[in-house]
């Protein structure tokens, strides 16, 4: 988050203000904004424990609800509706080529369609018919798959794994919303017939969760990567590191974790991952198809482990860790050698527990770091994140700077950015480097969606469900070519969001309209249509046990 720091104060973090009686609010003063006209939302209230006008209660909807072939989140690159249906029955079988990545794919599919349908659903090599997953050359790319349904089966073609993963969720969101529960149901359970082929139209189609602000335990982590896999997201970034806390173990800078990750806004406890921790969230998004894109935030955002280690600071005097909410006051210190021991170290140790190509380190509102020593200190780490063989990614200040070759870009500004600054940008895409689209007030979740959401911030504005899906990331910042955007993201910063409950609050029913944005081609968007395909995702996250915001812009069905 942010914006520009005047006058830097510790003080401001939050509090909780008794209400009215035995309600409680924390408050949070932000003293600094970038838009005047959000002023208004100087005081941030966060409703703990009060009732977000989440989802009503479980209903039986769907059940007997059929979607057509197309209904699906994000929509699919063609359809073609026709023939027989397919249901599946006690017989059915889940049938896979013999690789363990196959089988992988298949036995996720069974956990899905297992518990609601009380089927058996073995997954075999052997037989006809029922659900076939197959791998195969083809017009598929890494991630695109098939999908032909009919009166003797479905089958799901792709040429890597990713796209049958990818296509099972086709798969899913075709079946009725009571497939999503965990108690066995009545069905019937059937497929529209006819032929989806699909391929995304990005590689980078990402989301961020803020675990420093607030930390995040692995199994909230899960949920989120699962209800992510839903929606066909590949990346999973993860804010790692913040003035608030530091949190995954470094073992040459123990204290890092230790101390730097032992609480968090509000003055909670905190806490880290172990390297088991982080290398089972890898894992488990793996499984799901998503790479993990860990960030560590820098020079600036580093007030946790400046507290960690006094002698990463210019004056050797360590800070007192923070617990509000204010933004641009630390800075590494670039002058002095140990900084880039300590830079090599976690960088070293980080890589080599991330399978996945990219590193991210921050670069964003550097505001106690000067220009010239923001540049000194990037020319040096980008070489590092090399030597470990990562690509760097960097929040957009980084093209302040020489971003390196190969380099992305995550651009946070905003539609009202200055015209220099969007340049600034649009001039390192067209030098090569990368662009991962974020606006803050497009795709920030954790903006409020309007002025009564009770979780949230609104320093980038109001984010309605419209707004975060009606923008064209092909042609969003002037001057950019298109060749460069590799995709969009959707960061979900933590100030006020505490739990799984909070996350969902904000993600839904937002997160969807980014998938779609990212993955689908740009002839079919169009807000009429998809607000009606996102009104049928309700039911499926009741079934879930999703708590989404019934934003009033979307039809949902009567509960
Ligand atoms: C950011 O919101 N500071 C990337």
């Amino acid at each position: 988050m942010r914006g520009i720091v005047s006058p830097v104060s510790r003080e401001s973090g939050p509090y909780l203000l008794e209400l009215q009686e035995g309600t409680f609010v924390r408050q949070h003063r932000k003293l600094h904004h970038r838009a005047p006209r959000l002023l208004a939302s100087l005081l941030l209230v966060t409703a703990v424990g009060a009732s977000l006008t989440a989802a009503a209660p479980a209903t039986a909807a769907g059940s007997g609800t059929r979607a057509a072939l197309g209904d699906v989140i994000p929509a699919p690159a063609s359809v073609d509706p026709g023939g027989s249906p397919y249901r599946i029955t006690e017989r059915t079988r889940i049938r896979v080529d013999d690789s363990r990545e196959a089988r992988g794919v298949g036995g996720y599919l069974a956990d899905v369609l297992r518990p609601s349908t009380g089927y058996r659903l073995p997954v075999t090599t052997h037989g006809d018919g029922g659900i076939r997953l197959r791998l195969a050359k083809g017009p598929y790319g890494d991630e695109g798959y098939r999908l032909d349904s009919g009166r003797s089966g479905v089958t799901i073609t792709a040429a890597r794994p990713a796209g049958l993963f990818h296509g099972v969720q086709t798969l899913r969101q075709l079946l009725p919303a009571a497939v999503e529960r965990d108690s066995v149901q009545p069905g019937p359970w059937v497929v529209a017939g006819g032929t989806i082929k699909d391929t995304p139209r990005y590689g980078w189609r990402g989301a961020m969760l803020d675990v420093s602000r607030h930390f995040f335990r692995v199994e909230e982590v899960k949920r989120y990567i699962d209800q992510l896999a839903l929606y066909k997201f590949n990346k999973l970034h993860l804010h790692l590191s913040d003035d608030q806390g530091w949190r995954i173990a470094v073992d040459s800078w123990p204290r890092l974790a230790t101390y730097g990750g032992s609480t968090e806004v509000g003055g909670g406890p905190g806490g880290y991952y172990t390297k088991a921790d982080y290398k089972e969230i890898v894992r488990y998004a793996g499984s799901r198809h998503l790479e993990v894109v860990p960030e560590i935030d820098m020079p600036g955002h580093t007030n946790a482990a400046l507290a960690s280690y006094a002698e990463l600071n210019c004056d050797g005097v360590a800070p007192p860790l923070y617990t509000g909410t204010q933004v641009g006051f630390s800075s590494l210190c670039v002058p002095k050698e140990i900084t880039y021991d300590f830079v090599d170290d976690v960088v070293r140790e980080i890589a080599a527990l991330t399978p996945g190509r990219h590193l991210h380190i921050g670069g964003d509102e550097a505001h106690s770091t000067s220009h010239e020593d923001y540049v000194k200190f990037m020319d040096r780490v980008q070489p590092v994140v090399a030597k470990y063989g990562k690509t760097v990614v960097g929040w957009h200040q980084l093209t302040g700077a020489t971003p390196a070759k190969g380099a992305i870009a995550q651009y946070w500004g905003l539609d009202g950015t200055g015209a220099a600054e969007k340049e600034q940008v649009a001039a390192a895409a067209r030098n090569g480097t990368g662009l991962v689209l974020s606006p803050a007030d497009r795709v920030y979740l954790d903006m409020k969606y309007d002025a009564q959401t009770p979780l949230g911030l609104s320093w980038a504005g109001y984010v309605d469900v419209r707004r975060s899906y009606d923008w064209d990331p092909g042609a969003y910042l002037p001057g950019a070519p298109a060749s460069a955007v590799k995709g969009v993201e959707a960061p979900l910063w933590s100030e006020t969001l505490e739990n799984s409950r909070h996350i969902e609050y904000m993600a839904f029913p937002r997160l969807p309209g980014v998938a779609e944005l990212g993955w689908s081609p740009r002839a079919a968007h169009g807000w009429d249509g998809y607000k009606q395909r996102l009104a049928a995702q309700g039911p499926r996250w009741e079934a879930l046990g999703i708590g989404y915001y019934r934003a009033p812009q979307v039809p949902w069905p009567a509960e």
